[in-house]
């Protein structure tokens, strides 16, 4: 079983030496390696089930560090890097050669990172490579947003897990990819459009595909509970399954329902995106049939929230 500690030390010896650890991000943990050894690459794919055509992100302490493995950043990609790094933003850049094809999945283009936890980065700053790190759950699944989420999918498969709390932002980073030099968003995530639109101007938007590897982060069906999840009005939703056993995911609202996770009382959408996937955790675990849930508002982290809800509800 993986120790679970905040000994930086220890990450760092099991890193140099090819081992995964699970590390803390402000947005979800990841399951990390180092993104230059081709073997503990491997062994990220196969500890999280992964299929070797969904690339991963690399992680880097800073932006001198992304220098060293990417080329042709456009200039709108610099100007997100000075406002948003260290944050909740992944940029698609042209790869320098030294990162490998497993990592990118073959892809021209790298997914790049600079998490902002004091724990992870005081660790990259201590490393002379980068960490590719997807999010620590096995594939498919709910990402984790607390030591305990990690241990309880991957506590078998790896040695180490570095604790640095339950994660501030609680979603997915924001992917954002350039054609042109203009700015397109493959993500939403944990930095809103909002405030990278008023950096970059207009963002484009990005078709869903189920079948398109350029952008398996754009899989419909992605970041599921178990148990299934209809999304839609609760008090219709109630009156509809009335026979069933099930659980409510409301945003701020309280229902008469014995299982219910509310977002956030004062209706908070940063609150809301920091306790989604626990909650959708907590409720998976009750063995309900059905897990009804709301829409939030469409703003902000809420349109990353509606996303992740969408993507849980389709199978
Ligand atoms: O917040 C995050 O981004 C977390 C933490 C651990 O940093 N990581 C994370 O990684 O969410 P992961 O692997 O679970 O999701 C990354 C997504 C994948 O769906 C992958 O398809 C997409 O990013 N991606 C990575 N590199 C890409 C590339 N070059 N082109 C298109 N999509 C890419
Ligand atoms: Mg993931």
């Amino acid at each position: 079983m993986a120790i679970t500690g905040k000994d930086i030390n220890k990450a760092k010896e099991l890193l140099t030496a090819g081992e995964l650890v699970a590390i803390p991000t402000e947005t979800v943990y990841g399951l990390s390696g180092n993104a230059l050894n081709l073997t503990s690459v491997t062994r990220i794919f196969e500890v999280k089930n992964r299929p070797r055509f969904d690339p991963l992100i690399v992680h880097v302490s800073d932006i001198g560090a992304a220098a060293m493995y990417v080329e042709n950043v456009p200039e709108l990609a610099h100007k997100l890097v000075a406002r948003f790094w260290p944050g909740p933003l992944t940029l698609l850049l042209k790869r320098k050669p030294i990162i490998p094809d497993l990592v990118t999945s073959g892809l021209p283009t790298v997914g790049i990172r600079c998490p902002n936890h004091p724990l992870t980065q005081s660790l990259l700053r201590q490393l002379p490579f980068p960490i590719a790190a997807p999010s620590a759950n096995p594939f498919g699944y709910v990402s984790p947003t607390t030591p305990e989420h990690v241990a309880e999918q991957l506590g078998d498969k790896i040695p180490y897990i570095l604790d640095g709390g339950a994660c501030q932002v609680g979603i997915e980073s924001t992917i954002i990819g350039f054609d042109s030099g203009l700015p397109i968003v493959y993500r939403l995530g944990g930095l809103t459009i909002e405030a990278i639109e008023s950096v970059v101007g207009k963002v484009y938007a990005n078709g869903h595909s189920t079948s398109n590897p350029v952008a398996p982060g754009q899989l419909q069906q992605h970041y599921s509970p178990s148990t299934k999840i209809v999304v839609g009005n609760i008090e219709e939703l109630l009156l509809k399954h009335a026979n069933e056993e099930v659980a409510v995911l409301s945003f701020q609202k309280s229902y008469p329902v014995k299982h219910q996770e509310i977002l956030s009382l004062t209706g908070d959408l940063d609150e809301a995106a920091q306790h989604l996937f626990a909650a959708m955790r907590t409720l998976d675990r009750l063995s309900v049939s059905l897990i009804l849930a709301e829409q939030v508002p469409n703003h902000g982290l809420g349109r990353a929230i509606n996303d992740r809800l969408q993507r849980a509800a389709a199978r």
